[in-house]
């Protein structure tokens, strides 16, 4: 059993399990408001990794910190933050040093494990940088590591075991932010882990940066309280406490029933789980699963654990209101009528878009939104590989075989990396992500559900009557600086390619925003 921490927030002692993320004890101990937007309104956390910048606070002095990537630490003190620029210090852990090594995995999910292990084991030196604090990326990152199924226990364990080489070297908390291709590759660090800013020299780099979940707008979004999928069960994994909570969960893929049972589990009345796809469609999916049973199996044990929640196909959010600065009620549609649920939580998102902005700083070919690869995982750039969802969202087992794919030819084994076996795996992962993407793929009415009046850009505070579909996405910068916000248009940057059709602008270091202060 973790022992509790005491953090002080705004003046007010909340306690904690130590470990428990920053964003989680707060939400846990009922704090609503984490920071003030650009025009007054109250935030509170939404994507739970770090990508929208929502959470934003103050710890021990230190101004716009992401609380759902900070660990509790007994005698923390944290101020929600009002809407300031703060004094921008350099952080207390910034070092300038390099590390150099064989290969470089950018990302600790499963295609960053898989990749790590199998450059290693082939006897190359790997360093592994990860934004998260420990190994597993959003799918495998638990503060209790027997919660988690037993072949991501071994995977982990296999990380720390000694290969052809040394084991791989860990970063956390530490995030690319700049890459320099050259003979070698140079990536540039920003970070709260104990390295702080520095930089990595590889010879060889796989990038499984991984996806991040799209967020499209609605009236009502920006709510405290309302949250994405994956947001709310990397909360939960956190320590979010929920118990008594009224839950509506909503949207599109294989995320909803996971999160609704963890909900459930965790204490919250699921009052309603509503997906969007038409039943025809996503039970034309499941029929084609039948190679997966264990899919099928998983799917049914977590509907039947939700004891009583309405589930319904066809459904999606309308709109969401609030009382006291949080939401209170959500108005579901199915296109012929619409009801208001009564929740706490509402918890929506729409699958995922692949993580490509790093792969097209460093000049990788992406084509309908993902990093093109060959049959070895090879990217366009010399001495670049790519796994996982950003060559297309496919799930943990796609990721795990690309990433060992890209990690054998990395160092140099490509024999082990064509065999047979490894290939006919990837392809057919491959199939099924296609047919997951196209059976879960947002509705039209879904895509264009901004009216006037509703933010797009959540960072700024753009509003859609101020954005004129006839623009480029650089010229809407110039006008309003949507995109151009603390997420660098990570949230309202899909959100526009739904609105508008606007394709993604170029993209320049800092990616993904850091402070100021750490670019050194
Ligand atoms: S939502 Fe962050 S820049 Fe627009």
């Amino acid at each position: 059993m973790p022992r509790d921490v005491t953090v002080t927030v705004d003046g007010r002692r909340i306690s904690a399990p130590e470990g428990s993320t920053l964003a989680s004890a707060m939400l846990g101990a009922e704090v609503t408001h984490f920071r003030t937007s650009v025009t007054g309104a109250p935030r509170a956390p939404v994507c739970g990794m770090g990508v929208c910048f929502e959470c934003r606070v103050t710890v021990d002095g230190r101004p716009h910190q992401r609380s759902c990537l900070i660990p509790c630490t007994d005698g923390m003190r944290v101020e929600t933050s009002p809407n300031e620029i703060g004094a921008w210090a350099p952080p207390p852990d910034a070092v300038h040093e390099s590390r150099s090594c064989d290969v470089a995995v950018v990302g600790g999910g499963p295609a960053g494990i898989a990749a790590a292990v199998a450059a290693s084991a082939a006897g190359a030196r790997v360093i592994v940088i990860d934004q998260g604090m420990r190994p597993g990326g959003q799918i495998w990152r638990h503060r209790d590591p027997a919660a988690l199924p037993k072949a991501a226990r071994n995977w982990l364990a296999r990380l720390g075991e000694k290969g052809g080489g040394a084991p791989p070297e860990w970063l956390a908390r530490s995030t690319v932010f700049d890459a320099r291709v050259g003979e070698d590759i140079v990536l540039r660090l920003t970070g709260e882990g104990a390295r702080g800013c520095g930089a990595v020299r590889a010879r060889r780099v796989v990038l499984a940066t991984g996806a991040r979940e799209l967020l499209l707008p609605f009236d009502g979004w920006t709510l405290p309280g309302v949250l994405a999928l994956g947001g709310a069960q990397a909360l939960l994994k956190g320590g979010m406490v929920v118990r008594g909570k009224r839950a509506v969960v909503a949207g599109s893929g294989p995320l909803l029933l996971p999160v609704a049972a963890a909900l459930s589990r965790a204490g919250a009345r699921v009052m309603f789980v509503a997906e969007q796809a038409p039943i025809a469609q996503a039970a034309a999916f499941a029929a084609g699963l039948w190679s997966h049973p264990a899919k099928l199996w998983q799917a049914a044990a977590y509907g039947a654990s939700l004891r009583g929640a309405t589930v319904r196909f066809g459904t999606w959010v309308r709109s969401a209101e609030g009382d006291q600065g949080r939401v209170a009620r959500v108005r579901l549609t199915n296109g012929r009528r619409a009801w208001t649920v009564p929740c706490d939580l509402l918890c929506a998102s729409y699958g995922f878009v692949p993580a490509v902005e790093l792969a097209r700083l460093m000049g990788c070919d992406v084509e309908r939104g993902r990093v093109a690869v060959d049959a070895l995982q090879r990217t366009t750039v010399p001495n670049v590989w790519c796994a996982g969802e950003p060559t297309g969202v496919a799930g943990e087992a796609a990721a795990l075989v690309e990433g060992r794919i890209a990690g054998l030819d990395a160092a140099g084994d490509e024999a082990r990396a064509r065999s047979a076996r490894l290939q006919r795996a990837r392809d057919g992962w491959r199939r099924f992500g296609e047919r997951l993407t196209d059976a879960f793929r947002p509705r039209d009415e879904v895509r264009r559900l901004a009216s006037d009046s509703t933010v797009v850009c959540r960072c700024e505070d753009v509003r859609r009557e101020s954005l004129d579909p006839s623009w480029s996405v650089r010229q809407a910068k110039l006008y309003t600086r949507i995109t151009m916000g603390p997420c660098q248009g990570m949230v309202c940057g899909a959100a526009c390619t739904s609105l508008f059709g606007w394709s993604p602008g170029t993209v320049r270091p800092p990616v993904g925003g850091t402070e100021v202060a750490r670019l050194g």
